[in-house]
């Protein structure tokens, strides 16, 4: 369920990258920054339940990170919602879609292997 979650995310921020080479990516952005959101919440949620299931020994920073990341993109995204696109904003959208990927390949893939049996 994870990876097929991880799966929808990369979907929309390639949605997001194709939109900006053919020009509507403006139009795509609050969408996009909306759908990450949702995205966030309930996914970090899903991977937490999992955490405290499992007995995750890192589960506290883990669910730290999470917490601190919910709050920036929802920010973020009602920024978008309710006023201007700005160059500065799709940057710290660009510079928030950095931080998860990196989350995913690092955080996310420590507690795969934890669930498969290695150290971590
Ligand atoms: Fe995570």
């Amino acid at each position: 369920m994870i990876d097929s979650e991880h799966r929808m995310l990369f979907d929309a921020i390639n949605q997001l990258l194709d939109a900006c080479a053919t020009g509507s990516g403006r139009t795509q952005i609050t969408q996009t920054a909306q759908f990450l959101a949702d995205y966030v919440d309930q996914h970090f949620s899903d991977e937490e339940k999992l955490q405290r299931e499992n007995e995750y020994p890192h589960y506290k920073s883990h669910h730290t990170f999470h917490i601190k990341y919910k709050e920036m993109i929802r920010n973020l995204s009602n920024e978008f919602k309710h006023s201007e696109v700005t160059v500065q904003k799709v940057g710290e959208l660009n510079r928030l879609v950095s931080i998860l990927i990196s989350h995913i390949k690092s955080e996310d893939k420590r507690l795969a292997n934890y669930l498969k049996g290695q150290d971590v």
